[in-house]
């Protein structure tokens, strides 16, 4: 196990890496234990979990709104939460979002820890302390930042994950890698197969490099003043893409890379050689490359990116592999760019 450190501004997380989920106990604090899962998560794990009281939500991001942890909420008040409990959130990043908001919200914040259950959730969603919900349709609009005391990131939870899943973590890895990390990203390249596999060995390695990437930009810049946006390399088209189609919060963001790289090369950062290794590496993975979808739907929603201000948007671009920069983009232009292609 190794423990990933971030120091947060009210209190340090700990990301606890290849940690089994069975030494639960040893990071819980003294206190009452409130447990929100999903039901997915609770069928796999309900033997682990039967001693505690638990909340369990529908899984999915559609339970990410008002309606939904507003019957979280009330019961809280129903059990008696009180500011003593802790709570632990168990789940990928859907369960990690919801319970991370409601304890930084529920009595003006309770301490919380999280068991990460997804690829995404450990190599992302639960870590950095950002906790959303959607609202009107609109991702993660609604947030706070606030660390959990802890996260599990054990690996042997991924073994029940399907597919589709794993791959939706791995464009995060991928991502990673293009924007601070070209060892990781030869890395990368060298072990698809091994990686697609879930091989134990290959797979703990890069979830262990993009933990400590993540807590590095996190550690820099909490409240993304600066370098944590550079995170959201290939978000803001994958946010829109992710909003107007069925394609998952990967695949849109594998998408949303594509055309990030595209436009890094268009302004002449980046050059033809690099652009067909992004290309090449998302499209061994097995992820989409293609952009498919209706122009003027796409730029309505990167309309209402939470990241936009007036009427331009601080957009990620590659500097070469390894490497991001931040550049302010009119809206206009990335319109502008997608008639264009
Ligand atoms: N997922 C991007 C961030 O945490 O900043």
């Amino acid at each position: 196990m190794e423990t990933v450190i971030i120091q947060g501004k009210l209190n340090d997380s700990k990301i606890l890496v290849n940690e089994s989920v069975n030494n639960i106990s040893d990071h819980l604090p003294d206190s009452q234990i409130l447990i929100i899962t999903d039901s997915n998560v609770n069928h796999y794990y309900a033997d682990l979990f039967k001693d505690f009281i638990k909340i369990v939500i529908s899984p999915g991001e559609a339970s990410k709104t008002f309606t939904e942890i507003s019957k979280v909420y009330a019961e809280m008040v129903h059990i008696g939460v009180d500011r003593s409990w802790f709570i632990l959130g168990v789940g990928g990043g859907v369960v990690t979002d919801i319970a991370g908001f409601i304890s930084a919200t529920y009595m003006r914040g309770l301490n919380f820890g999280f068991i990460s259950t997804s690829l995404l959730g450990q190599i992302d969603a639960s870590i950095g302390g950002k906790n959303g919900i959607n609202f009107n349709g609109i991702k993660n609009i609604i947030g706070t930042i606030r660390q959990p005391e802890f996260v599990i990131c054990d690996p042997e939870l991924l073994n029940t994950l399907p597919e589709r899943e794993i791959k939706t973590g791995i464009a995060e890895i991928i991502k990673y890698a293009l924007i601070t990390d070209h060892q990781l990203f030869q890395y990368l390249n060298d072990h698809i197969k091994q990686i697609v596999q879930l091989n134990k060995t290959q797979l703990s390695h890069i979830i262990q490099r993009s933990i400590t990437i993540k807590a590095n930009v996190v550690n820099h810049d909490e409240h993304e003043i600066s370098e944590r946006k550079k995170l959201n390399f290939g978000h803001t088209f994958g946010h829109a893409i992710e909003r107007i189609s069925s394609n998952n919060h990967g695949e849109s963001v594998s998408i949303g890379m594509i055309l990030a790289s595209k436009l890094s090369l268009k302004y002449g950062y980046i050059d033809e050689e690099d652009y067909r290794e992004v290309f090449k590496i998302i499209n061994q993975f097995g992820l989409p490359t293609d952009f498919l979808f209706d122009k003027k739907q796409t730029i309505d929603a990167i309309k209402q990116d939470k990241k936009r201000s007036d009427h331009q948007i601080d957009f990620i671009l590659l500097e070469k592999i390894g490497n991001a920069l931040i550049k302010k983009i009119p809206i206009a232009d990335l319109d502008l760019f997608l008639e264009d292609i």
